[in-house]
């Protein structure tokens, strides 16, 4: 991949409103085809205790598939000429914890800036003519592959984006209509 394209995806990415313009985001490139499988292979592996342990346990069946079903969906990275590990850290101002105790509740807005990233980076790369996904999946070995990435506190890994050319072109998901999402107040 052109590393202008990459570069005008990353542009977008950094671009992305933060609370108080902290930037709490970083980017790794990995395009490495050894760690790409490394990586993969750590989280087939996350999987596969997953897995034995739900079976251990007696966990719900439906947990056993869900882990079945988010398996199919965590390794193809590895197959993408690039992964854009995006990390995160939190909210660096204020004492969070004291807020947090008196508030009772989580307060961190650190992830959502860093989604707003991820998804203007998305946006990029739809818009350059790539495909892109956004993913999750691979984070049940999170610890896993931070380790392979030499992740170190404070940052952590908030999503791992595979991008390539697009392989297809499947029908646009289906989304939910306004009429069932949105509530207009009198
Ligand atoms: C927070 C988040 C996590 C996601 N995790 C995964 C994932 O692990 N694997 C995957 O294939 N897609 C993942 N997706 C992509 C969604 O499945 C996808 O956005 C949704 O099905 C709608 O499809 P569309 O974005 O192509 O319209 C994730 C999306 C988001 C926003």
């Amino acid at each position: 991949m052109p590393r202008e394209d990459l570069r005008r995806m990353l542009e977008a990415a950094r671009h992305a409103p933060s609370a108080t313009n902290q930037q709490p985001w970083h980017f790794v490139v990995v395009q490495d085809r050894g760690l790409l499988q490394q990586m993969a292979q750590a989280v087939e592996h996350k999987f596969c205790s997953l897995l034995e342990r739900s079976e251990k346990v007696g966990a719900p069946r439906r947990m056993e598939a869900y882990l079945r079903y988010l398996r199919r969906f965590s390794t193809f990275f590895a197959q993408a000429p690039v992964t854009i590990a995006v990390l995160q850290k939190d909210y660096d101002l204020v004492d969070l914890n004291a807020i947090e105790l008196i508030l009772g509740q989580q307060h961190d807005p650190s992830p959502h800036g860093v989604a707003a990233a991820v998804e203007n980076l998305l946006l990029a790369a739809h818009a350059l003519g790539y495909g892109a996904c956004w993913t999750h999946g691979p984070l049940v070995a999170r610890n896993e592959l931070e380790r392979l990435l030499g992740v170190a506190r404070p940052w952590r890994l908030f999503a791992m984006v595979p991008v390539g050319l697009p392989a297809e072109s499947p029908p646009a998901r289906p989304r939910k209509p306004l009429e069932e999402i949105v509530t207009f107040l009198p």
